[in-house]
């Protein structure tokens, strides 16, 4: 096999959804590699660990203990500004992206392959399991779900609400909305920057009672929300993990709930089946 045949960027999943999460000290469920993903750990010659669109940071240790390797964490930086770096790695060895959840569950990770196949890099992609289809351990049917939004952590002069339309297209057209909730992780901090140095702000992950704050503030300024405060929706934590918890209660009574530790998803139910209302009962809450 020449050289030019050997490269590549292997993308595989490791982890999928399961993972579990101490408040300062987040670690991923290592065993959740696949086999084929974790032959390929083993085979590559630098195995990176992407970091900022799911939790990660602090497993390293024990990931590395796990594929008896070095892993290096790839950051936002690393990831948005380096990719060159480990692009022009990958034309001379085989290089492994290691993704939390599957590597098509976040638009960034569909940019790299693409410059990849732009410079004849060859592009294994080992799938696992993602929140875009774990999800449905809440009991609604993943067939039944419309477009996925994305809600932004709000500041007090940025309250982008966009995300709020498409949740009303589904909720007309009986259709579930997944909300994957924002997550700050390397951020810089702005009075550090004025100052001319360079300091991060410590990671933040939205949590659904925040979620539902800010879905709330949407709902009450509009006219004829399709949503209501009163209407049940269901926050979910750590889905995949033994921790994983599930609550389906009103808007207005999420706004007040603690699901604990991160990763949080909310989804805002279209139409239900009579079957995925009984699973639901199980996870009611008065709360
Ligand atoms: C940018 S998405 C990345 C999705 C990931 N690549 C995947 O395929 O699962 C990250 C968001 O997904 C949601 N998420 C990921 N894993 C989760 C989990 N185990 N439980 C609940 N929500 C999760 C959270 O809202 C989190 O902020």
């Amino acid at each position: 096999m020449s050289p030019v045949e050997n490269v590549k960027v292997e993308i595989c999943i490791s982890h999928s959804v399961d993972l579990i999460a101490r408040y300062s000290s987040v670690i991923l469920f290592i065993q959740d590699i696949t086999v084929k993903g974790l032959e390929i750990v083993k085979r590559c010659e630098t195995v990176y660990l992407e970091s900022y669109t799911s939790i990660l940071v602090d497993g390293k240790d024990e990931l590395e203990q796990f594929y008896g390797r070095e892993v290096i964490v790839a950051d936002r930086e690393l990831v948005e500004t380096g990719a060159d770096q480990i692009l022009n790695e990958a034309k001379t060895k085989d290089v492994a992206f290691l993704v939390v959840g599957d590597p098509f569950g976040a638009t960034t990770h569909t940019d790299i392959v693409l410059r990849a196949k732009q410079l004849d890099i060859k592009v294994q992609v080992v799938h696992n399991a993602s929140i875009l289809n774990a999800v449905g351990a809440c009991g609604l049917q993943l067939y039944s779900f419309g477009e996925t939004v994305s809600i932004p952590f709000w500041t007090d002069t940025w309250k982008p609400d966009s995300f709020y339309d498409k949740i009303e297209e589904n909720k007309k057209r009986g259709l579930h909305t997944l909300c994957l909730l924002d997550i700050k992780v390397k951020e810089p901090n702005l009075e550090a920057m004025m100052r001319g140095k360079v300091l991060y702000d410590p990671p933040r992950f939205m949590t659904v009672a925040q979620a539902a704050e800010q879905l709330l503030e949407i709902v009450a300024s509009r006219e004829n929300s399709a949503l209501k405060s009163s209407d049940r929706c269901v926050g979910v934590a750590r889905i995949g993990s033994p921790t994983q918890k599930i609550v389906w209660c009103t808007l207005e009574d999420m706004a007040a709930l603690d699901v604990g530790a991160p990763l949080h998803s909310v989804v805002i139910p279209g139409n239900l089946h009579p079957l995925e209302e009984d699973f639901l009962k199980e996870f009611l809450c008065s709360c």
